[in-house]
């Protein structure tokens, strides 16, 4: 099937554009920031000027004020678009302490290189975006215009007679063309400088990183040991249970076989069953552990086929070309498993949305629904299970649910490329 390849892939038509209606929304978000950025390089000037003339030091602290916010704004978009970025650590102190902090000078680095470069190119988004859109139509209204608005490509080709309007739609779809292949590239190019300079400072914080790997290899072990002794009770409490039935009744069954053998056959028949209900158990616990489904369809086609199951009509868009570890795309399953049948049985939406695609090395998959919100991992055990999961392989899972909804979970696992 096309459209399922297309899904598989992430390189269909409409994967394509939906990257690039997500792409412009940030690279404009990313122009804005870029628009602030170059009007606060001169005044960062300005002030560093007044405060070597020794009469500025009160405008400093301020100023770093605003610096933070303002490349606070900017991590927080490059963490929306997938980028995982750590908050570096600031040196506190004396204003001259605090401008000296490589901390900020990175920043102030960054501001240049956004008001910049990130400007420009979050512009070239969208104007190819415009010029696409205005230059197609062109021909249906240019007569209208004044003068000095006859002109496609964005001013650079006037256009006043009707030969040259019909231009227009193949000028629009070029510049549409470009605008599609070229948004998630520039896009990337925009987010660069903010990746490289915003982040800790490189081998600074290492020491809390340490801190960090640490735990979270504690929580993977203890998270091992839970997922151990959970296949042990089930294996025991139930497919072994049952074989040691079979096994009385087939002892029952043998006694019998010579005194009365219909009743031995009526034993054999419950032995039949019990086998069969073992069985069922032994594959229930083999599901569990790593659903044959990954491993047949891939984390595309396992992800649609929850989706198709579920009682709430759900769209899925999946954009992740490679394969991820198995823990990982297992992990991400059973997320998804439990978050729709929590959306089938608690929320009463009337849709719902999976989304899973690739960023910065790491899976990122979301689940959204529009029913009436109010989840609490502290209710239930699905919830705080799939948490410990996720944290167990040293990702991070996301629960928005106010009271009214939306419902929202967003989980991030390291994939390890
Ligand atoms: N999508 C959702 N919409 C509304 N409420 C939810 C949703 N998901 C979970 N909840 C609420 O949060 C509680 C905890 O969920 P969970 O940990 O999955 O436990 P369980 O499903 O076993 O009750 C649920 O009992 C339910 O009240
Ligand atoms: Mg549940």
């Amino acid at each position: 099937m096309d459209s399922e390849r297309a899904v598989r892939d992430g390189r269909g038509p409409r994967a394509r554009l939906r990257s690039a209606v997500r792409g412009t929304g940030f690279a404009v978000w990313g122009a804005g920031l870029g628009l602030l950025a170059v009007v606060t390089f001169p005044v960062a000037i300005v002030v560093a000027v007044l405060w070597f003339l020794r009469v500025g030091r009160p405008l400093v602290l301020p100023s770093l004020s605003w610096l933070r916010w303002l490349t606070g704004a900017e991590r927080a978009r490059l963490r929306r678009i997938g980028h995982r970025l750590e908050d570096p650590v600031r040196a506190d102190g004396t204003p001259e302490e605090q401008v000296m902090d490589p901390v900020t000078r990175r920043e102030l680095g960054w501001l240049l290189v956004h008001g910049t470069a990130g400007l420009l190119l979050g512009a070239i988004v969208l104007q190819l975006l415009l010029t696409g859109l205005h230059d197609i139509a062109y021909p249906l209204w240019w007569e209208r215009v004044g003068p000095s608005e006859q002109e496609l490509l964005n001013g650079l080709l006037p256009a006043r007679t009707e030969e040259r309007a019909l231009w227009g739609p193949a000028l629009g779809l070029i510049a549409l063309a470009l605008w599609l292949l070229g948004t998630p590239r520039l896009l990337d190019w925009q987010t660069r400088s903010g990746r490289a300079l915003l982040g800790p400072v490189p081998g600074a914080d290492l020491s809390a990183r340490v801190i960090e790997l640490t735990a979270t290899r504690a929580a993977a072990l203890d998270a091992h040991a839970v997922e151990l002794r959970r296949i042990e009770r089930a294996l025991h409490d139930g497919a072994q249970n049952r074989v040691v039935g079979v096994a009385v009744l087939i002892g029952a069954a043998r006694r019998e076989v010579q005194r009365d053998p219909v009743h031995a056959e009526e034993i054999l028949a419950r032995a039949q069953d019990t086998t069969e209900e073992a069985l069922a158990e032994l594959r229930s616990v083999v599901r569990s552990i790593l659903p044959p489904v990954l491993e047949n369809r891939g984390l595309a086609g396992a992800l649609t086929a929850l989706a198709a199951e579920c009682a709430v009509p759900c769209t899925v868009t999946i954009d992740v070309p490679v394969r991820c570890p198995a823990s990982v795309e297992a992990t991400a399953y059973f997320a998804v498993a439990e978050s729709l049948t929590n959306v089938a049985r608690h929320s009463g939406a009337s849709r719902a949305e999976v989304e899973a695609r690739l960023a910065d090395g790491r899976l990122l998959v979301r689940v959204l629904d529009d029913g009436r919100g109010g989840a609490d991992p502290a209710a239930g055990t699905g919830l705080a299970g799939i948490i410990r999961r996720v944290q167990a392989l040293d990702g991070e899972a996301v629960l928005s649910s106010p009271p009214g909804g939306p419902t929202e979970l967003e989980v991030a696992l390291p994939c390890g490329s």
